[in-house]
């Protein structure tokens, strides 16, 4: 059925990375520091990742307007926003390594902002204890795109855009060349045997394989360690503020179908405030910084609401909190004209509006045609960030030796809630642990004997000639590429499909039907009838390339969907962003617990592989953490504007 491209370059490197965002570049320069020879593949332009679009900033107890912080409050409200589903571990990780991780930002040459005596600006986030959030006008992201670049092109770090990974090479460790590597055995259970677990223990990255779109050819690599750093799957949701091209699952998947298994994958978190208006900007971020510099919540009788659902702490509450309340005003009839609530500003001076929140003056302006200190926003729930993802443990190592995953792909650094802030701190720091660790594996596995190290220490392309692969058909080494008819109805029924049934309030009939669909969509996506798959696929046909991307696109969100829904209906309890109207309350009793999902192989083939599940209990805080959330039992909080 599947009629395979023709041309295939290859790459040799030492640490391979996928992903050019924020942790993947954060890893490179480390990579490449401990003097390894790195390459970056990613499928988003060069220097345009999904990190530019993050806004509002980067946190780090720095205690430069609230001298009272330090990172065990940090710390300590990270976890308890997450509904202390995150390792405590990582978060100590986290909150101590903050501050460093700001001044090397600083010291790269990043212009954030600063108050008239020198001090590093901090605004309010929503649900931190003090102001942490350092920023740079609110485009924070790109600003720190925009500084780690120019550390990658200092280092000549070769980056290779536009490249589509379809799949991770594997081989057993005693496996002496061969590409195509072994399946692994697992037992129906999803628990490993003694004998599996060996064959799993001994099981090592040996690289990608994917298509450059732009060559139109396959493309392999070959490494020493793979750094995963792809993304989330908020994106098979009909309203995110993705962009549509990225966060379909696609780095999970990957992971995933390579035999690691993922986490609290039920917890993907809705921002409070996308855009709701135009069609064409629905879900695009409004960001948190716009609360975090004094805009208020109002309904359609303008009701500032938050005042039933946070007192305390009103638009600065959880975004958990903050997004429902929306939600709720929103389908209790106190919407706005096109189904979303009042985010407004105009009580601010219009010099904070331009000098903080430029871009959203911007965006407004171009997108909606007001000027948001004169009028007010539209804005609802959009999702925004997934806080589940891959299993790795506190230096980003999966179970696959040499693979090492970071960034949004991962989990248990946020809980079931997620900080607003604390993203791209996330992929600072645990992008220099994955990049020190990948070089270190990457070196270690440079022996005498190692045939290729010659030319792995150089990095090369050339004309990869290994035609006995291609002449093989095989499906395993090539992940099975193929392209699907038609897949943007695959993807838009998904993403409806997901927003209807999982979205921020959920109930077992509707998980029931969704994952219904959604094996029912796997079938077809699978099926060998002809009026799915396209025979004759020719990379040369632009267009097919492009329905090859949207069919690998599909084909993670039904992973990544699967994994969602199957997750939250075990969970039944609320706890974060995971909310079930026929289980509103959280229950620690019976659910601190995390839910991971585990692919079963049943032959070869992704269609036939089951999924199971099971659980573990969140790991038990010690040590100065837990006696300061014991003393602590309540978050304070110091809303103050100046
Ligand atoms: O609203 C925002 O600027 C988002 C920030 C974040 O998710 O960390």
């Amino acid at each position: 059925m599947v009629e395979y491209m023709k041309r295939q370059s290859s790459y040799y490197c030492d640490v391979l990375i996928i992903g050019g965002g924020s942790a993947g570049l954060v890893a490179a320069i480390e990579a490449h520091d401990a003097g390894t020879n790195v390459l970056i593949i990613s499928k988003s332009k060069k220097g345009d990742p999904h990190t530019t679009l993050a806004r509002g900033g980067i946190n780090a107890a720095l205690g430069t307007m609230d001298p009272e912080d330090n990172w065990i409050i940090h710390a300590a409200d990270t976890l308890r926003e997450g509904e202390f589903l995150a390792d405590y571990e990582r978060v100590e990780v986290l909150c101590k390594n903050a501050p460093d991780a700001i001044n090397e930002l600083v010291n790269w040459g990043a212009r954030f902002h600063r108050e008239k005596d020198g001090r590093l600006t901090q605004r309010f986030f929503g649900a931190h204890t003090y102001r942490r959030t350092v920023f740079y006008e609110d485009w924070t992201g790109q600003e720190i795109i925009r500084v780690l670049m120019d550390q990658i092109n200092q280092r000549k770090i070769k980056i290779i855009d536009n490249v589509y990974i379809t799949k991770l090479l594997l081989k057993s460790q005693d496996d002496d060349g061969d590409i195509n590597g072994k399946a692994r055995p697992l037992s129906s259970s999803g628990t490993l045997t003694p004998e599996e677990q060996v064959a799993k223990e001994q099981e090592a990255v040996r690289g990608a394989f994917g298509i450059d779109i732009e060559k139109k050819e396959f493309v392999a690599f070959e490494c020493k360690s793979l750094i995963l750093a792809a993304g989330g799957y908020t994106r098979v949701y009909a309203v995110s503020s993705s962009r549509i091209f990225e966060n379909y699952g696609e780095g999970i998947a990957l992971a995933y179908e390579a035999g690691v298994d993922l986490v609290d994958m039920e917890m993907v978190q809705f921002h409070p405030t996308g855009m709701v208006w135009p069609d064409k900007a629905v879900g695009t971020l409004a960001t948190e910084a716009i609360r975090g510099e004094g805009g208020i919540l109002l309904n359609s009788k303008g009701e500032r609401f938050m005042k039933n659902y946070d007192p305390e702490r009103m638009e600065l509450g959880p975004r958990d909190v903050v997004a429902r309340a929306n939600y709720n005003e929103i389908i209790s009839g106190r919407g706005t004209e096109h189904g979303g609530v009042w985010l407004d500003v105009t009580h601010l001076r219009k010099e904070v509006i331009q000098e903080r929140l430029t871009t959203m003056y911007e965006q407004f302006q171009k997108l909606d045609g007001i000027d948001i200190s004169k009028e007010k926003m539209e804005v609802g729930p959009t999702a925004h960030y997934s806080m589940g993802g891959v299993v790795v443990d506190i230096n980003c190592r999966t179970t696959v030796k040499g693979l090492f995953a970071v960034g949004e792909v991962i989990s248990q650094i946020h809980g079931a809630n997620r900080l607003g802030g604390n993203s791209l701190l996330d992929t600072i720091v645990f992008g220099k642990i994955a990049g020190g660790e990948a070089a270190k594996f990457a070196k270690q596995g440079i022996t005498e004997n190692t045939k290729k190290t010659e030319a792995a220490s150089q990095l090369k392309s050339n004309v990869y000639n290994q035609k006995k692969e291609l002449d093989d058909n095989n499906d395993d080494y090539y992940g099975g590429i193929f392209v699907v008819k038609q897949p943007i109805n695959f993807r838009n029924e998904i993403q409806e499909l997901m927003k209807q049934n999982a979205g921020i309030v959920r109930e077992q009939t509707r998980l029931q039907n969704g994952l219904k669909r959604i094996l029912d969509m796997k079938d077809e996506f699978y099926s060998d009838k002809d009026n799915i798959k396209i025979k004759e696929f020719e990379i040369d046909d632009y267009n097919n390339c492009e329905d090859l991307v949207l069919s690998w696109q599909v084909k993670s969100s039904l992973i990544a969907c699967e994994a969602i829904i199957r997750s939250a209906l075990i969970r039944q309890e609320s706890r974060g962003a995971h909310y079930r109207s026929d289980f509103p309350k959280l229950d620690d009793e019976k659910w601190k617990i995390n839910i991971y999902c585990r692919k079963v192989e049943k032959g070869a083939s992704a269609a036939a592989a089951k999924m199971v599940l099971f659980k573990d209990s969140v790991k038990e805080i010690k040590g100065p953490l837990a006696d300061f959330l014991k003393s602590h039992a309540k978050a304070a909080h110091h809303r103050t504007f100046e």
